[in-house]
């Protein structure tokens, strides 16, 4: 009996079939009230269905899903906000125009008989953003706010429709450290309030630190739930995957490195953004780039590739000035950019698959101003193979893809492209364990065919694993040049967050 009042959600044979794709099947397991539960799998496995089902965002599907022993089953998001089930993305989206507490109180606006009350909207929004430790106010416009910011709106929501559950869809992917551990305290407290928390992240390190049990789903069907603590790091990635991965980033092979300059870059500026980037890059290197959140890694690449205009400085390629002045001139030179923000950025929403990833060399595939399917096809099906692009179906809508498989197909994109530079910003954001020690071991290939690369990446072990050089920046500027021979992790984090005094010895 105990066990019953125990289970706050409950979901049994719970399948989904998108057209082509059983994106669950069958599922069948319990969430304890009062935990912090992690989702685990690879890409594609259902996590993301599993929640959006819970959550009132797929209403289509069969099966049950119980909350306090009674089935639920939500209209839509926001029916499934106001019965006390909240999700926070990674990526949260608020109406930028309105005020924070309007966005906090949206569709549930406290009245003065037929009026909405501002003045009561501010004083309970205020008051539970105080709660979380929020150093913006109620009033502040919700646009102006940072990711962190605007997902502690969303607990903050949550808490004012008095959440039970909460759940989490990997949402340090776009936080800096500082607001990783606050996330993770607010996290905390909120378990020590009763509510129950889902948690999916592929950084498993988190699994480890925040949550009490894991469920491990794989192709869409239930493989285990267990206590987190009875568990190593590598049985873990086992249960996730299925066979023995190693989960950190290694280069296999060094010293492919050729003697020319194949990218300079001298005094480069924007006024106010960052300042004066020196530095060079060989044939067969890869250059890696470290820097805490706000120390304008990604306005350095994307100035370089011509997405943002510089106030200063010249850029060489192969010992040629050149002047790039948009995207689409720095693919006609051969560079290539793998952007941090791959909605946005990295695809086109309407293009299956191959069509995207036949997009930066459309000419290989046309003949007589023909374009052959049957070529882009191929073409997709090598890298579908490659690097496990699932569903491994060349005609699937990208943006119908998980978030680990949107990132593979503009990975992929670039891959089959002819880019002798490539600037790979965040590569592996939300991709899984798998598949990211196949995209280290593509990134080598690249090398062996003369290749370079520049990596930008906020996981220190990922940039100290794959870079043969370092560079790391702080508040728009270059502090230092590290050879990465056998550096540590300290090493680089003590010029990251600016705690020596030797700025510019260059080792
Ligand atoms: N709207 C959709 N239309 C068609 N197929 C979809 C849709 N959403 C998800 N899928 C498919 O369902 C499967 C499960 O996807 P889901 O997003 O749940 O995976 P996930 O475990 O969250 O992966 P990731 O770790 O990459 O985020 C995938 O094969 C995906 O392509
Ligand atoms: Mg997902």
């Amino acid at each position: 009996m105990k066990d019953q009042v125990e289970k706050i959600i409950k979901f049994q044979n719970v399948s989904k079939v998108f057209p082509g794709v059983r994106a669950l099947n069958n599922v069948s397991f319990d969430i304890k009230k009062g935990e912090i539960h992690a989702l685990l799998g690879e890409n594609g496995a259902g996590k993301s269905t599993l929640l959006n089902i819970l959550h009132g965002v797929l209403t289509e599907y069969d099966g049950e899903v119980h909350l306090n022993n009674q089935i639920v089953k939500f209209k839509n998001a926001n029916d499934a906000i106001h019965h006390g089930i909240s999700k926070v993305h990674q990526e949260v989206s608020l109406i930028p125009e309105l005020s924070v507490g309007q966005n906090i109180v949206l569709g549930y606006e406290p009245k003065k008989g037929m009026l909405i009350d501002n003045k009561s909207i501010h004083e309970k929004a205020n008051e539970i953003l105080s709660k979380l430790r929020c150093n913006f106010k109620s009033e502040d416009k919700a646009g102006s706010l940072s990711t962190g910011e605007m997902q502690m709106v969303a607990i903050a929501k949550a808490l004012y429709h008095k959440a039970e559950v909460i759940s989490f869809d990997e949402p340090t992917a776009s936080l800096s450290k500082s607001e990783t551990d606050s996330l993770f305290e607010i996290i905390n407290e909120l378990k020590q309030n009763g509510i129950t928390i889902l948690y999916v992240s592929h950084r498993l390190e988190e699994i480890f630190e925040i949550c009490d049990r894991a469920t491990v789903l794989r192709d869409g069907t239930f493989i285990e739930s267990f206590h987190v603590k009875d568990v190593s790091k590598e049985q873990l990635i086992r249960k996730m995957v299925g066979r023995d991965v190693s989960s950190f980033a290694v280069r296999n092979k060094k010293g492919m490195i050729g003697e020319e300059n194949v990218l300079e870059v001298k005094g480069l500026t924007i006024n106010n953004v960052f300042e004066d980037i020196s530095f060079h890059l060989k044939k067969g290197e890869i250059l890696g780039f470290f820097g805490l959140v706000g120390s304008k890694r990604t306005d350095v690449i994307r100035t370089i590739f011509g997405a943002e205009k510089k106030s200063n400085g010249t850029i060489l390629l192969n010992g040629k000035e050149v002047d790039i002045k948009s995207s689409q001139q720095a693919v006609k030179l051969g560079l290539g950019l793998v952007p941090e923000n791959r909605k946005t950025q990295g695809f086109l929403k309407f293009f299956n698959n191959a069509d995207n990833i036949a997009l930066t060399k459309l000419e290989k595939f046309t003949k007589f101003g023909l374009i052959s399917h049957k070529k882009k096809t191929e073409n997709c099906e090598t890298y579908i193979n490659e690097i496990n692009l699932r569903p491994a179906n060349p005609h699937y809508l990208t943006n119908e893809l998980s978030g680990g498989n949107q990132q593979k197909v503009v990975i992929s994109k670039w891959l089959s492209s002819d880019a002798s530079i490539l600037f790979l910003d965040e590569p592996t954001k939300g991709v899984d364990v798998g598949a990211k020690a196949e995209i280290y071991r593509v990134m080598e290939g690249l090398l062996e065919k003369g290749k370079s690369i520049i990596i930008v990446s906020s996981e220190l072990p990922e940039v100290l694993g794959m870079s043969d050089r370092i560079i790391v920046m702080r508040e728009g500027r270059k502090v230092i040049e590290l050879k990465n021979n056998g550096l540590k992790e300290e090493d680089v984090l003590q010029y990251a967050m600016g705690v020596t005094k030797n700025e510019s010895q260059v080792i």
